[in-house]
């Protein structure tokens, strides 16, 4: 599908004076990072992502029809009225306008809440925008009931792009890819899709348990981390690194090799933070105790040869990656030796999970 496809001519269509929609869209955390883009929220490589399940936002968007020529929105976040988020709302309303002309004929009133602490540290944006753009499809498929699932999911996701890349990742299916790899067909740089072939059974269940080493706001914006990528020393080999890397997990993912699986996801993550490192503003996000964790985890897996791994984000907090079978040794370690780098003890249980759900 092309960028064309997702104009709608909606408006036309219904006539439907108000109405609300909530969905429930996860976090995912990825494998093969995504780290620079192009304009329009084109990823300069391909990821993939675990879908997260306990990691969620819940979204409502109450619409009605205009009364006057200047449309508006508010914005409620667990309860409070909040205009510090009316502005990246704003941006992701007017990138989508064109390809959603229906919505200003409206007003909304938006409420949000997370499952997680918003200062947490962990993002909020893949989910918050994947929420909002289901809500949108839903009011567009009022509108328009012809919409089948497949461009329904597909518009979402592309629509969740443009208020944040990773949020593409957030809309359907428990392992996500994005970005125009020959080797995954259908994949595409427009929006996520499923991975399209099976998935070996060691991956079932698999658990994600987030150790909050820093619970403070992001240090450093993605919208200034992936600026950090232009005119970078490596980048264009890091850019063909993701591509290669986003080959072999396809493999992984199909035989269920979980000692190759550590490997790539560790490097990937490491790779990620040494962008960070080798740029110019150039930034460590990663805290003393990050790089505890780092040790113990390579120290449990040498004595027990468990398949427990980590990946990072754009922060410090640590994701321990680990199969069903080895939750009780892997929930044993945390909690005698892990947590005590966790600031304020915290760490999140978290599973791979299905996507989004409509709760309306
Ligand atoms: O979606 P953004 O613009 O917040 O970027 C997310 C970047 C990483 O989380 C570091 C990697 C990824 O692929 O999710």
């Amino acid at each position: 599908m092309t960028e064309k496809d997702f104009i709608s001519n909606s408006l036309e269509i219904a006539n439907l004076k108000e109405g609300k929609f909530t969905w429930k869209t996860p976090s995912n955390i990825a494998l093969v990072k995504y780290w620079g883009k192009k304009a329009q929220q084109i990823p300069e490589n391909t990821s993939i992502s675990f879908t997260l399940d306990a990691c969620f936002t819940l979204t409502t968007l109450e619409f009605t029809k205009k009364k006057n020529q200047i449309g508006s929105f508010e914005v409620y976040f667990e309860g409070v009225k909040k205009d510090d988020f009316k502005p990246k709302i704003a941006i992701f309303f007017e990138r989508i306008e064109k390809y959603c002309p229906y919505l200003s004929s409206y007003d909304f009133i938006i409420t949000s809440r997370n499952s997680f602490p918003h200062s947490s540290g962990i993002a909020s944006s893949a989910s918050g925008m994947s929420a909002l753009a289901l809500c949108v499809m839903s009011l567009e498929r009022s509108l328009n009931t012809k919409i089948d699932d497949d461009y329904f999911y597909k518009k979402a996701s592309f629509l969740a792009r443009l208020g944040s890349g990773s949020a593409c990742r957030s809309v359907k299916g428990s392992v996500v890819v994005w970005g125009n790899n020959k080797e995954i067909s259908e994949s595409s740089n427009l929006y996520g899709i499923e991975f399209p072939y099976t998935i070996h059974q060691n991956f079932k269940n698999y658990h994600d348990t987030i150790l909050l080493v820093d619970e403070g706001e992001k240090q450093v914006s993605s919208t200034v981390g992936h600026q950090l990528m232009y005119n970078h020393p490596f980048a264009q080999q890091r850019f063909k690194q993701a591509e290669e890397n986003i080959v072999k997990i396809k493999e992984i993912l199909q035989n269920g090799d979980l000692k190759a699986f550590a490997n790539l996801v560790e490097s990937e993550a490491l790779t990620l933070h040494a962008m960070m490192m080798t740029s110019n503003p150039y930034f460590i996000l990663m805290k003393p105790n990050t790089l505890k964790i780092i040790n113990k985890i390579w120290e449990f897996r040498k004595e027990t040869n468990l398949n427990l791994c980590f990946t990072l984000d754009a922060g410090a907090n640590v994701h321990l990656l680990y199969p069903e079978n080895e939750k009780e040794q892997v929930n044993n370690f945390v909690v005698t030796q892990l947590i005590k780098y966790c600031q304020n003890n915290h760490y999140i249980c978290d599973r791979i999970g299905f996507g989004a759900k409509l709760k309306n």
